[in-house]
């Protein structure tokens, strides 16, 4: 009989996860699993690698009986930032890493998954947490399904050729942008974070209290056109708009537009995963640094909201996540124009005016695991709501995601308030 704490209830989603991974390289080319353009983007053999040495560290190797390690060389390979699971190729090299070959990586994920279908099987129900260890796998798995697709979009769109990833779902055409309206929060000591007995990340863990004054949320979010006026305007070029480091960052940078938009004889142009593409003025604006979304929001006379206001708007006005967000469920892999709910879950990310810290009662895990998050609470900013990348039963009202303010190689957009 199945104990409450045994595995096998998770037999059927671990497959399910694993094979999604693998579905969302399908329309790659042997080549575009290796290179890395630049320190921020692995490349996707290294994303199943690490994936599958993922559930082989924590759990085969712990708890399997008579588990025998694929490669001896897998740990040092496929580590990420675990200091306390031993030496690792320098994040930067992992584009040098020819061998092991894709084809071993597959068998990699196939010889792990054999196992673990083996240890699903039988009743484990002695190891206590191996079913919270096992939605840890599950979801880091999902941040790679996310990741994988946010640097195969920068592989294939810093390729001259501007290769295609899959063709491009149209729109019936009855879901245009609509006129920007706004949403108002009465003051109010508000509860943030989570509490639950559903799965978490411990840097959303704990109810705690938050006071903010009355506000306006914008409706949807920044479009295309809407962003247009923005550079049409100069406005990369007016300091009054940019933070001082965001301003020499463009500078420096020379950045006039979102990445992934080019100046073709006088037009713009922006690489979607359907390839090079006249920028659709209703779609929402997307690969914008937090330093752009900044400057947008103070261009336009008002603010980027922070995670709290974010947080107590979704939950009064999108109670329950719609299930016609555009996730990576979906397979349409672009941000479209709001259909539904006030668009705060899926499409693309919002940057926040938040920094990522520390919640009131945050505490680290014991062992690897508390290396999770706790470690990256310091220069970056916190994202809402998930992307049509992210997968949809990843996200929740609480799911804090976190990059550096420079950032724009993720699904990133922007979402206004103010104060009234
Ligand atoms: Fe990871």
């Amino acid at each position: 009989m199945q104990t409450a704490t045994s595995p096998k209830k998770y037999l059927q989603e671990y497959n399910q996860i694993r094979d999604w991974t693998l579905q969302l390289c399908e329309p790659l080319q042997i080549e575009d699993y290796v290179v890395q353009p630049i320190i921020d983007v692995s490349p996707p053999k290294w994303h199943l690698g690490h994936t599958t040495w993922f559930f082989e560290q924590f759990i085969l190797k712990k708890y399997m009986e008579g588990y025998r390690e694929f490669h001896p060389d897998f740990n040092f390979v496929f580590n990420s930032y675990y200091e306390s699971v031993g030496k690792r190729v320098l994040r930067a090299d992992r584009g040098n890493l020819t061998r092991p070959s894709v084809e071993e990586v597959i068998n990699y994920r196939k010889y792990v998954d054999e196992a673990m279908n083996l240890f699903l099987s039988e009743d484990n129900s002695t190891h206590d947490h191996i079913p919270e260890l096992l939605k840890l796998g599950f979801n880091h798995e999902q941040q790679h399904q996310e990741l994988l697709m946010t640097d195969l979009k920068y592989i294939l769109g810093h390729n001259p050729l501007f290769p295609v990833y899959s063709e491009r779902i149209e729109r019936d055409g009855n879901n245009g942008s609509s006129k920007l309206n706004f949403l108002e929060i009465d003051e109010g000591i508000y509860h943030i974070g989570y509490e639950g007995e559903d799965f978490h990340f411990d840097n959303e863990r704990g109810i705690h209290k938050v006071f903010t004054h009355r506000f306006q949320i914008a409706d949807r979010l920044i479009t295309n056109k809407e962003y247009l006026e923005f550079i049409s305007s100069g406005g990369y070029k007016n300091f009054v708009y940019w933070l001082q480091e965001g301003f020499e960052f463009v500078k420096v940078n020379k950045i006039q537009a979102p990445l992934y938009w080019h100046m073709i004889e006088g037009e713009w142009y922006n690489f979607t995963l359907h390839g090079l593409k006249k920028p659709d003025p209703d779609e929402p604006v997307t690969h914008i640094s937090f330093f752009e979304a900044d400057a947008f929001a103070k261009w336009y006379g008002m603010r980027l909201p922070t995670e709290y206001e974010w947080e107590v708007a979704a939950g009064i006005y999108t109670p329950t996540i719609p299930p016609g967000a555009n996730f990576d469920d979906k397979k349409i892999f672009t941000p479209r124009p709001i259909s539904n709910n006030y668009q705060f879950f899926g499409d693309t990310w919002e940057w926040t005016n938040s920094a990522y810290l520390a919640y009131p009662f945050y505490s680290k895990a014991d062992g690897a695991v508390g290396e999770y998050n706790g470690k990256f609470m310091i220069n970056q900013m916190v994202l809402r709501g998930g992307s049509c990348v992210t997968p949809a039963n990843h996200i929740r009202h609480s799911y804090r995601n976190f990059f550096h303010p420079d950032k724009r190689w993720q699904f990133t957009g922007i979402r206004l308030a103010q104060h009234i």
